[in-house]
Parts: C-alpha cells; sequence; structure tokens
C-alpha cells in the first residue's frame, strides 16, 4: 500500500499543475513509465469533468532510450504528442534515460507540445532535508547507477539540448 501513501501525498499538487498548464478543450498525452497507472487515472478524471468521457488507452510496453522509430514496432512514429507525463522514474534508472526521455520526447511530442515530470529530484545537489539524502544513499546502494537527478545540473542542460526549457518548477 506504500504507492497508494505517496499518492495521496503528491495527487493534489500534480492535479493543481496538469489543470494549470494543460488546454482545457483538450489534447492528447503519452504517459511514459506509467507503471501501475495510478496517476493516468487522476488525468482521466481531469478530461471526465470536461468531456465525460474516458479516454485513456491501454498501457503499452515503451522503453525511453530506444529509438522512438522502434517504440510499439513504430506505431507511435506517426503521432504527435500535446503533452508527455514522466513521473517517478528518473531516480530509479540510469542516466542515459533521462537523456533518453528527452530526446525521444523531442521526436514524440508536436513542436509546441510540453513534459510534465514529478519526482524527487534534487535543486544544485542539494541533499537536504536529512530523509532525502537518505533516500539517494539507498537509491545508490541497491544499484550504483540510481540516485537523485538534479534540476539544475542534469535535467536542464539535458532537456535544453533538446530544444526544451524549464517554464515551471513546482516544490512539493
Ligand atoms: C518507480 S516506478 C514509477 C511508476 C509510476 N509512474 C508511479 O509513480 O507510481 C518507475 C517506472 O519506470 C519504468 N521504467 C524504468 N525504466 C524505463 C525506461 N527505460 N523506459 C520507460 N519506462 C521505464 C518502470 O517500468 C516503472 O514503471
Amino acid at each position: 500500500m506504500f504507492h497508494e501513501h505517496a499518492l495521496e501525498r503528491n495527487k493534489k499538487s500534480i492535479l493543481s499543475s496538469l489543470k494549470k498548464c494543460m488546454d482545457p478543450s483538450g489534447g492528447s498525452l503519452l504517459e511514459i513509465s506509467s507503471g501501475s497507472g495510478q496517476h493516468i487515472r487522476l488525468f482521466e478524471t481531469i478530461i471526465a469533468c470536461t468531456h465525460n468521457l474516458s479516454n485513456v488507452l491501454p498501457a503499452k510496453y515503451l522503453v525511453v532510450s530506444s529509438e522512438p522509430s522502434v517504440w510499439l514496432s513504430g506505431q507511435l512514429m506517426n503521432i504527435q504528442y500535446d503533452y508527455i507525463l514522466n513521473i517517478n522514474m528518473l531516480h530509479v534508472t540510469n542516466f542515459i534515460y533521462t537523456e533518453g526521455l528527452f530526446r525521444d520526447s523531442c521526436c514524440a511530442l508536436n513542436p509546441k507540445g510540453n513534459i510534465f515530470m514529478y519526482g524527487p529530484y534534487t535543486n544544485n545537489y542539494k541533499l537536504s532535508p536529512m530523509r532525502k539524502f537518505e533516500f539517494d544513499s539507498n537509491l545508490e546502494m541497491y544499484d550504483v547507477k540510481w540516485g537523485l537527478r538534479d534540476i539544475t545540473h542534469q535535467l536542464i542542460p539535458n532537456a535544453f539540448m533538446y530544444g526544451f526549457t524549464l517554464t515551471e518548477n513546482v516544490a512539493t
């Protein structure tokens, strides 16, 4: 039940950011690293409020960092999404997947598209409070390639290489 508890903690801030940034008339969204799908169900709620229909497609297997041309045997190649959503993935993956996320999003999004990201990150490598330091240490003990990614020194520069700039950073 751990993830239900975490969801309860973060759903308010994710929902309010999504609502603020998304076009109320709609749009297409690809969630990468959906896991159990617990967050996309929230997203469905937003849309259901305005359109009164269920429009979340079934989950499919997709690995960022492979070429988008091979995602789902190329099925996504002709779709340009309005939004990409990525929650709680980067700290539990090798850094190559951080780079892959931005590189691949650049191909999968329409030119005015946005990426929404949520997760435990650091800013200027600041590992406080103590529980953040402990969390990062535990991640690295589990896998040396895992760890909290830094917004200033890793996410912003990497995203910039693929044409993305940070428009809003909401601390939760
Ligand atoms: C900690 S879980 C987060 C799941 C969900 N977003 C949440 O917040 O509950 C990390 C997720 O990242 C996915 N993942 C790991 N590496 C990936 C990759 N290279 N490409 C796409 N998804 C990946 C895993 O399958 C897993 O669902």
